[in-house]
């Protein structure tokens, strides 16, 4: 079976082809257009701009991606797209997309949640991840943990109560002068800086559950720099990293410990952070468990995770009804 796979949540455009086997799932293209440069100079997104140029690009994305797999529209077995969370407009785009592309070859569709894309999709890159794992979601939009007990069934162990991880590092990227997006700027920065020459707030560290709150850490760091300047940059943003890490961290930690022990495994934008990664590997090795991380280029949204919890679903629940609509806010206790 082959599965394609549209990717519009947010602000890339991308499109993802994957071939179903026996042994191991097969990737025959991953095509983006990213809209970092329109919505740069606004300092983020701008949903408005978003879907234009999700409407703009999707053909041409498709049909790179096609190219690229060397296959034609006919080739294709099964249609995916995120139906959400994410804006509104863009989500529209891909998911109106599939629903027609399916329509008109009469192949079957199916909706994909973005988050749920995210969480499966690092069991494509392993062939000894076994189920339950222990998923952390760390993106622009979201701070999560996950217990994954199989496809389909999630429990939302702990989340952020107010800013993302990734929103956190965008804001201090911000403010040292970085476009947005500019996490790994601060990372950049962080290599030249000494993680304890700032002691930061580390928020809940203690509460007792696993959730999370960094905007009292992003205020923190924001109001050192109002008043010290950027003189230290690379020492707040190596002390501003490391405080986001303590927090994942511990929550980590305190999950397996309460009894929700298997892999951990880490997806997100912010899963490019490299002091994370090994952080969560310090934890795995610490804990007894194992660490997977889908490689870097699969961590940020693709089309390929959507194609590839695309056919999982579809394996499982067969075909989505073409009349599902997008959806703006879709947790995953309500899949
Ligand atoms: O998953 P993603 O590509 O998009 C969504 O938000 O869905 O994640 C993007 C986020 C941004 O906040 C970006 O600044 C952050 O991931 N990020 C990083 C790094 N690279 C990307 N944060 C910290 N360190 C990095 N190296
Ligand atoms: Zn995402």
């Amino acid at each position: 079976m082959i599965t394609l796979g549209i990717e519009t949540s947010c602000d890339d455009t991308a499109v993802g082809i994957i071939r179903t086997a026996a042994d191991k799932d097969e990737i025959l293209a991953s095509e983006t257009f990213t809209q970092t440069e329109q919505h740069a100079c606004y300092g983020g997104v701008v949903p408005e701009i978003a879907s234009r140029a999700h409407l703009e690009k999707i053909d041409i994305t498709i049909a790179q991606a096609l190219a690229s797999a060397n296959l034609s529209i006919a080739d294709i077995d099964l249609f995916a797209a995120g139906a959400g969370p994410g804006l509104i407009g863009g989500v529209i785009v891909g998911l109106n997309m599939a629903k027609s592309l399916a329509l008109s070859t009469g192949k079957p569709f199916v909706a994909v949640n973005h988050l749920e894309a995210h969480a499966l999709m690092p069991a494509m890159f392993s062939n000894t991840l076994k189920f339950p794992y222990l998923l952390l979601l760390a993106s622009g939009g979201h701070t999560q943990i996950l217990w994954v007990e199989k496809a389909g069934a999630y429990k939302l162990l702990g989340a952020t109560l107010d800013d993302a991880a990734g929103e956190c590092f965008d804001k201090v990227a911000k403010v040292m002068g970085y476009n947005y997006m500019g996490g790994k700027y601060v990372e950049e920065e962080a290599l030249q800086g000494d993680p304890s020459a700032f002691a930061f707030p580390r928020p809940l560290l203690h509460s007792g559950d696993f959730n999370m709150s960094f905007s009292g850490l992003k205020t923190s760091v924001l109001n050192t720099i109002a008043k010290e300047g950027l003189a230290r940059k690379a020492d707040i943003a190596a002390s501003f990293q490391a405080a986001v890490c303590d927090v994942i961290d511990a929550k980590m930690r305190a999950c397996i410990d309460a009894g929700y022990k298997g892999d951990i495994v880490a997806s997100g934008g912010v899963l490019c952070n490299k002091t994370l990664r090994a952080a969560l590997e310090r934890v795995a090795s610490d804990t007894g468990v194992g660490f997977f991380a889908p490689p870097l280029k699969y961590c940020v949204d693709n089309g390929v995770m959507i194609a590839y919890a695309g056919q999982e679903r579809f394996k499982l629940f067969g075909a989505t009804p073409l009349d599902i609509k997008p959806r703006p806010r879709w947790p995953l206790s309500e899949i």
